[in-house]
């Protein structure tokens, strides 16, 4: 294996002596198992300048992602499949997959229509963010120890996507029945397909919606991944950003404009006993001075990740309105 790496290495090197792009390094001859690509896709990735963070956060695990879906290999049988040698479909396949990589700057699960999240595997292509939400980690505990009672209730889910949170909640609450909103049609087409791969369809309920314009009810939790970039920061992001919907990342002058209007009304569609859980990643600060007076949770998350609010509708209060101003849905 540390002989494909020289492999890889001595290739790019040829490339750039050739005045080539990493890129257009091809696959060694030896190079023929799924250990050694694992190994040489990993050395192209680290040579070259993509961003990691639609997923996956290094090298490795990017090529070792690319390396088993093409080879249809299972991920939860570790590196006992390092062994198993690839056709030369396979072998073009990662070639090409790995040039758009690289070459496109295209984050790797748009290009296997692929990502994980919360454990499970979702469909997913440019119509919908890539799932990559700290949220994962509560909702697989259940929101222990913030929900009043897992046992059956209902929530909402605002801004869908591709439907990852929404069916990782279902699958957690196995009692409970969801909506889940989005503002974009053609993100909602996606949460279709994997809330149908799930078999979630009488479950969760997928809408049309402008935040909560056109949702009926309360709820027992309201969970939210909203956009949350600042709006002049789009053209400081790595490439790979470019290739998801703007709808889904930014939100305004300070990135809070979806966080603001979901506390404005959450509290008029959240039972008694109900919870918000918001996700404002690296704006938690920015909040927390934009609302000094708004009891504010911020759990502590093993995986990784931050800026998840967990606020309690107590919390949020009948007088919600005069601790969070800005726009009314209702
Ligand atoms: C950061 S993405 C989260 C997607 C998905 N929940 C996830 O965690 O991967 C935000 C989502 O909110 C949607 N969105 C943006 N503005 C919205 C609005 N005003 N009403 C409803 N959804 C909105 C976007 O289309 C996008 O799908």
């Amino acid at each position: 294996m540390g002989h494909s790496i020289l492999h890889c290495a001595a290739s790019v090197q040829r490339n750039e002596l050739d005045g080539g792009d990493v890129a257009d390094s091809k696959i060694p001859a030896e190079v023929k198992t799924a250990g050694a690509l694992i190994n040489w896709v990993t050395a192209c990735l680290d040579s070259s300048d993509v961003f990691f963070g639609h997923g996956t956060d290094n090298s490795r695990d990017e090529a070792g992602a690319l390396v088993y879906h093409v080879m249809q290999l299972d991920h939860c049988a570790g590196n006992r499949d390092y062994g198993v040698r690839a056709s030369p479909q396979a072998l073009a396949e990662i070639q090409t997959l790995l040039d758009t990589r690289i070459g496109k700057r295209v984050p790797m699960p748009y290009l296997l229509n692929e990502a994980w999240f919360a454990g499970r595997s979702f469909y997913v292509d440019q119509r919908a963010l890539i799932p990559r939400s700290p949220l994962a980690e509560l909702i697989v505990a259940g929101f222990t120890p913030w929900l009043a009672s897992a046992d059956d209730g209902s929530a909402l889910e605002l801004g869908t996507g591709s439907g990852c949170i929404a069916v990782a909640c279902a699958l957690a609450l196995p009692h409970w029945k969801i909506v889940a909103t989005d503002i974009s049609e053609t993100a909602l087409e996606v949460a279709r397909i994997n809330v149908d791969r799930y078999g979630l369809s009488a479950r969760i309920q997928l809408l049309k919606a402008d935040m909560f314009a056109g949702v009926s009810g309360r709820f027992d939790l309201i969970v939210s991944n909203p956009p949350y970039v600042p709006a002049a920061e789009s053209d400081d992001l790595p490439a790979e950003y470019g290739h998801e919907p703007p709808v889904a990342l930014y939100s305004g002058p300070d990135g809070l404009d979806s966080a603001r209007r979901i506390l404005q009304n959450a509290r008029n569609h959240l039972n008694d006993k109900g919870l918000l859980v918001l996700e404002v990643g690296e704006q938690r600060e920015c909040l927390e001075a934009a609302f000094p007076r708004l009891p504010l949770t911020w759990p502590e998350l093993d995986r990784g990740g931050r800026g998840i609010a967990v606020i309690t509708a107590e919390d949020l209060g009948p007088s919600a309105g005069a601790l969070v101003t800005g726009v009314n849905d209702d």
